[in-house]
């Protein structure tokens, strides 16, 4: 999941490109690379590592110019050195190309090319497109991009220049996400919208085979086989301050604390207490379709998908229909059974995760599908019915954070908009449960105001090997939420599992050296969820006469709880089915504070990235 960066217009283009990609290196940051023209000659600076790394060899080898492009590398082919950073050149270097995705067929064009004649000097797959671009130009890019397109297997978006036909930047998507923008003589190429900010809020999202040539004098659209299309541009709402830190050392630490707002954003005019009612108007469902619905399918990835598993918990607790939650990954692969008038419900924060969008191809015609996603005019907006954004916001650290809040918040709304449709909840229920969601936002703002506390405890246990994540019912998924933040900002093993499936096995590794994090949180006003805070109590007393370290989380003044407990973090009291949105609080600032102690990268961890585009 590369970024890619591309400028034409009358403003020097190495700290324009170089601005861009800093915007997107959380995309990916194993390399980075610039090429420059000038004088209709080539000029490129590559290397290893951060976008720093670039900065400094700018800094002692300067490139001056008329229009270039840049790439920050996640790699997938070829290992994160200089040699295979983009961008990559023909034989001659008179091509260059910067690109995004998997070449699946690269290695029979590299044999093919090779026996043509053509010098290869990489490991990557991208390299071939550089010398297919070659091969078939006859003085005009576009054409030869276009004949390109026609050899290249994969899914990927790639922009490219050529110093024998200048003054332009092609760009190609085929699968993965690219965008243009022109203003008064600029144009501009870029993997994401934050890199677009300051120049733009007029976007054009390239579909899948769309080819765009970027000029001083605007954009023209052209499909895979070389015909015009109509450009069609977009509004951004988002304004370029929102895409910065913000004065936070960390943009996860920015976005935890954006999440009372951003849950605020996500609600706001999508129920009304007044009338007692949830209206999603910007679903394209009517309610007759929201009714016909009688099963419900949920796929994600990674975060995501424990938004959906407990988006499993409400719809079928409030709603009372079947739902089954899947990994995209795993779900393309299966050869699932699919229950007439099934709601296929998809949760992607970017909205271009690839298994996402391919099961989302893949059930086309097996049912409706709404996404609910972050990102407005991405590929996910484009596949599905009806869309739900959550309104987040721009999420630039790699851990989710505020995105998973707001798709709890999402499918909370649409789990009571069912149930209200299926009459299987009364009017003061509904009011009870839509009077929760307003006074959401300052239980959060109470939570962030205790994070001082959340330090401390990271302060005694961020040296720890492993940690185990323990809940119950809609607080298995938070759990898992808790083991992932931490993994992939600490580094730390953690795992999340059901608390009673603890005797089944993971008893074993409970010693002295084992923090457990106990989700005890529960709902005063149901009886069910305080059987199963009884249940959670059991627990804690087993792991602690083992010597294991209880890390427990639960209700305001809960004594029992915080007497049983090494460590104890006090959530505000909710319903059972907001209660998962205020635990995970405290875990991301867990995570973020033990990451922080032990020195790791907080908003780009290692082999991570955003928004995954490849298989
Ligand atoms: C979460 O912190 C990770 N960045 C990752 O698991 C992420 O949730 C997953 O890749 C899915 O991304 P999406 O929501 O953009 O589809």
């Amino acid at each position: 999941m590369c970024g890619i960066f591309g400028y034409i217009g009358p403003r020097d283009p190495v700290p324009v490109i170089m601005g861009g990609l800093k915007s997107l290196e959380y995309r990916g940051y194993d390399s980075a690379g610039i090429a420059i023209v000038h004088d209709q000659k080539l000029q490129v600076r590559r290397s290893s590592g951060k976008l720093k790394n670039l900065e400094e060899l700018l800094a002692s080898e300067p490139l001056s110019g008329e229009f270039g492009l840049g790439h920050t590398r996640w790699a997938t082919h070829g290992r994160p050195t200089e040699e295979n950073a983009h961008p990559h050149r023909d034989c001659h270097g008179r091509i260059v190309v910067a690109h995004n995705g998997i070449i699946e067929n690269y290695l029979a064009l590299k044999r093919k090319l090779s026996e043509e004649g053509h010098k290869f000097t990489t490991e990557t797959d991208t390299e071939v497109i550089a010398h297919l671009i070659e091969k078939h130009f006859d003085g005009n890019l576009e054409n030869a991009v276009v004949k390109t397109l026609a050899d290249l297997k994969g899914l990927y978006a790639f922009t490219c220049i050529c110093v024998d036909d200048p003054q332009k930047i092609v760009a190609v998507r085929e699968g993965n996400p690219l965008i243009v923008g022109a203003v008064d003589g600029e144009g501009f190429v870029a993997s994401d919208i934050p890199a677009m900010l300051p120049y733009t809020r007029s976007i054009l999202f390239l579909d899948d085979h769309e080819v765009a040539v970027v000029a001083r004098n605007g954009i023209r659209l052209l499909d895979t086989a070389g015909n015009s299309r109509q450009p069609h541009f977009q509004h951004i709402a988002w304004d370029p301050i929102m895409a910065e830190k913000g004065g936070y050392k960390h943009f996860m630490l920015k976005e935890i604390y954006e999440q009372p707002v951003a849950i605020e954003n996500t609600i706001l005019g999508r129920f009304s207490l007044d009338a007692n009612t949830v209206h999603l108007e910007d679903v394209a469902f009517t309610d007759d379709i929201w009714r016909s619905f009688k099963n419900i399918r949920i796929l994600a990835c990674g975060t995501s998908w424990h938004a959906a598993l407990a988006g499993k918990y409400m719809i079928e607790s409030l709603a009372r229909l079947p739902v089954e939650v899947d990994y995209a990954s795993e779900y393309r692969y299966r050869n699932p059974v699919v229950l007439p008038e099934t709601l296929f419900i998809f949760i992607t924060q970017s909205g271009e995760t690839l298994d996402t969008i391919a099961a989302q191809r893949q059930v086309r015609d097996q049912g409706k599908t709404l996404t609910i996603t972050n990102v407005v005019g991405s590929m996910t907006t484009r596949v599905a019915d009806a869309v739900l954004y959550t309104r987040a916001g721009p999420e630039i650290g790699v851990a989710s954070t505020k995105a998973f809040t707001t798709q709890l918040a999402c499918l909370y709304l649409i789990a009571l908009h069912l149930a209200e449709l299926h009459k299987t909840l009364t009017e003061p229920q509904i009011r009870k449960a839509l009077t929760d969601l307003t006074e959401l936002p300052n239980k959060i703002e109470r939570i962030l105001d205790r994070a001082k506390h959340v330090e401390d405890i990271s302060k005694s246990l961020f040296r720890q090997h492993d940690f185990l994540f323990l809940a119950r019912g809609i607080h298995f998924p938070i759990a898992l939420e808790g083991a992932l933040k931490l993994k992939e900002l600490s580094y730390i093993h953690a795992e999340g599992y059901p608390a009673g499936e603890m005797k089944h096995g993971p008893n074993a590794l409970i010693d002295e050296n084992l923090p457990v994090v106990f989700l005890a949180a529960y709902d005063r006003e149901s009886d069910a969820s305080h059987q199963r805070y009884e249940k959670v109590l059991n627990n804690i007393k087993e792991v602690k006469s083992r010597d294991g370290i209880i890390l427990a989380l639960g209700n305001e003044g809960d004594s029992d709880l915080s007497e049983s407990a090494d460590h104890f973090i006090e959530v505000s009291p909710t319903n059972e089915f907001l209660l998962p949105i205020l635990e995970v609080i405290p875990l991301q600032l867990l995570a973020y504070y033990c990451a922080v102690r032990r020195g790791c990268d907080i908003d780009q961890p290692r082999n991570l990235a955003k928004s995954v585009t490849v298989e």
